[in-house]
């Protein structure tokens, strides 16, 4: 394979909220080129129904929703973190609905317009800004077409990012460490390109797909997080992997979600005779935080012997529950469930990471250089698990952070970027039974993920599902380096690393706390209460930014 440069100020890998917010907002100082594994439109963001939590409500306030994120987050919450995502949410509410996201509206009692907020899971108030039930896929539209007509923009579909490079200092190269780019795999053109920038900004997105069951699109394979391992970045709280509750059980709905926001309006988790049961585990019932309704749902299941719990919210006019949840009903309808007439047979699935990057609140990773903003990213926020409708919001502050330190770096020192990096050394040869390999392995990751890593783990099934992912950790290694890369390749070589760090960081916890809990340490103890964290060397020293 040939390797060829593309060169930008600016290189964002992803195209999810995170991704689009940080080229639209470094396109103002420099030219950016935004690379993605498949279209544009391929992200989360995509599929997010609920929608964004904000203060909105002269009757709500940025302190009641603090408290509910550090409620959620059970213990772990970086407090600065959480006051900056939620203290900033407005401005960065203000700016979509300059772009013309069309968030939904309702009139009130004296007739005047206001934003319809939702209610979700862990939330003391009604603080969710929605567009009906496709929030993400409107917020993803209208991004993507600003960032396709914008002159300083440059898209790259359908390019999968492949590695980070990253220099270290040394005599030959006195310039401070740092990320210098990334290689990318081309897919039309069959060949591993060099991106070079003077700053990366992973925006790449999740990991659902390291699970056999995720509400997560296809491309969700952890790719930016295994990145930063490998390069030596350091990455946090892996075994918070949130499950939502409530995706449509159906063999072919491939986990589709039921947006919390039904629960919000009323719907209420009920077994198969329609006898409600999260009285018996919480307060707040069908509206508790997502790890106590996932492992309710979990608990029931398993001690009726069931295979799903129902959803039901018939008690609506099925006037509001069409006006308000067109999607979710046209699609329950092409299942054969009327939502209006019945309740929903719903399971939990992977939804979200809370770990990933570590970075500051500027997001800075500790790779000079490297910025990582989105859900590849750990600020904090969501501590040990995140609070419904979080997410987006923390995404697209973050991303703003990313440029405003951008723009304060560039006050000081410009930066160009490097000439010279190293090529793509690639495989030699293509073989016949690739594919073989790649679909098994992927296949035996995504199922003892799930069923020995899942909602309630032990030591012996972490023991077990650690040995099965070493070996195919090893295998996957020696064959990716052997033989030229592929889209599937680099994603099975990502998953399996991104499941072993999930395993590992389960493993180093020993108390039961947000989404880690475990049968062998179901209490939480206070003096546990740390971030786990991981770097690939940490003999190591983390380098200074310039
Ligand atoms: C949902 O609509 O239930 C998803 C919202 C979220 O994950 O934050």
């Amino acid at each position: 394979m040939r390797t060829d440069v593309k060169n930008s100020d600016f290189l964002v890998l992803g195209s999810g909220l995170a991704g689009l917010t940080s080229a639209l907002e470094l396109s103002r100082l420099g030219t950016v080129n935004l690379v993605t594994k498949r279209s544009l439109m391929d992200s989360n963001t995509n599929y997010a129904q609920g929608g964004i939590a904000c203060v909105m409500d002269p009757g709500d306030s940025f302190e009641e929703h603090i408290s509910d994120t550090l409620n959620a987050g059970a213990g772990l919450c970086n407090l600065e973190a959480v006051r900056l995502v939620v203290h900033e949410g407005p401005r960065r509410i203000a700016k979509l609905i300059d772009y013309g996201v069309p968030f939904s509206s309702r009139l009130t009692d004296n007739g005047e317009s206001s934003f319809d907020l939702g209610r979700e899971g862990g939330h003391t108030q009604r603080r969710v800004m929605h567009a009906g039930d496709i929030t993400g896929a409107q917020i993803q539209r209208v991004l993507v077409d600003e960032v396709k007509k914008h002159p300083n923009i440059r898209c790259f579909e359908d390019h999968t990012a492949v590695d980070l490079i990253t220099a270290r200092r040394t005599l030959k190269r006195p310039g401070p460490d740092r990320c210098l780019g990334a290689y990318v795999l081309s897919e039309a053109e069959n060949r591993v390109l060099v991106f070079s920038a003077s700053a990366t900004v992973l925006a790449s997105g999740g990991l659902g797909k390291v699970y056999l069951y995720t509400s997560n699109p296809d491309v969700a394979t952890g790719d930016g997080l295994a990145m930063a391992y490998r390069a030596n970045a350091t990455i946090a709280n892996m075994e918070f992997i949130q499950f939502h509750p409530t995706c449509l059980f159906h063999p072919h709905a491939k986990s589709f979600l039921i947006s919390e926001a039904v629960r919000g309006e009323g719907g209420v988790l009920v077994d198969r005779e329609g006898v409600s049961f999260m009285e018996q585990y919480h307060p707040m019932k069908s509206l508790a935080p997502r790890d106590v309704v996932a492992r309710a749902i979990d608990n029931e299941m398993k001690r009726r012997g069931e295979e799903c719990v129902f959803l039901d919210i018939t008690h609506r006019k099925s006037s509001f529950i069409k006006a308000r949840f067109p999607n979710i009903y046209e699609t329950c309808l092409q299942f054969g469930f009327d939502m209006t007439k019945e309740p929903i047979p719903v399971v939990p699935a992977v939804h979200f990471s809370c770990g990933g990057v570590v970075t500051d609140l500027r997001g800075r990773s500790d790779i000079p250089m490297l910025y990582a903003c989105g859900e590849v990213a750990c600020t904090g926020l969501h501590g040990a698990n995140r609070l419904a409708s979080n997410s987006l919001l923390e995404a697209m502050v973050m991303a703003h952070q990313v440029s405003e330190d951008v723009e304060q770096m560039l006050y000081h020192k410009r930066f160009e970027p490097e000439v010279g990096l190293p090529t793509w050394r690639a495989g030699s040869a293509v073989d016949s039974d690739e594919q073989v390999v790649i679909l098994h392995n992927w296949d035996e990751i995504r199922r003892f993920m799930w069923d020995y890593v899942g909602i309630v783990r032990t030591d012996k099934r972490l023991a077990r599902a650690h040995r099965r992912a070493r070996n195919i950790l090893d295998e996957v290694e020696q064959y990716y380096w052997d033989f030229l890369v592929n889209r599937d390749l680099l994603e099975l070589r990502n998953l399996c690393l991104v499941g072993d760090l999930i395993i590992r960081s389960a493993q180093a916890r020993k108390e039961s706390r947000g989404l880690h809990y475990t049968l062998d340490y179901p209490e939480s103890r206070d003096a546990l209460c740390v971030d786990t964290l991981i770097r690939k060397r940490p003999e190591v020293p983390v380098s200074p930014w310039p």
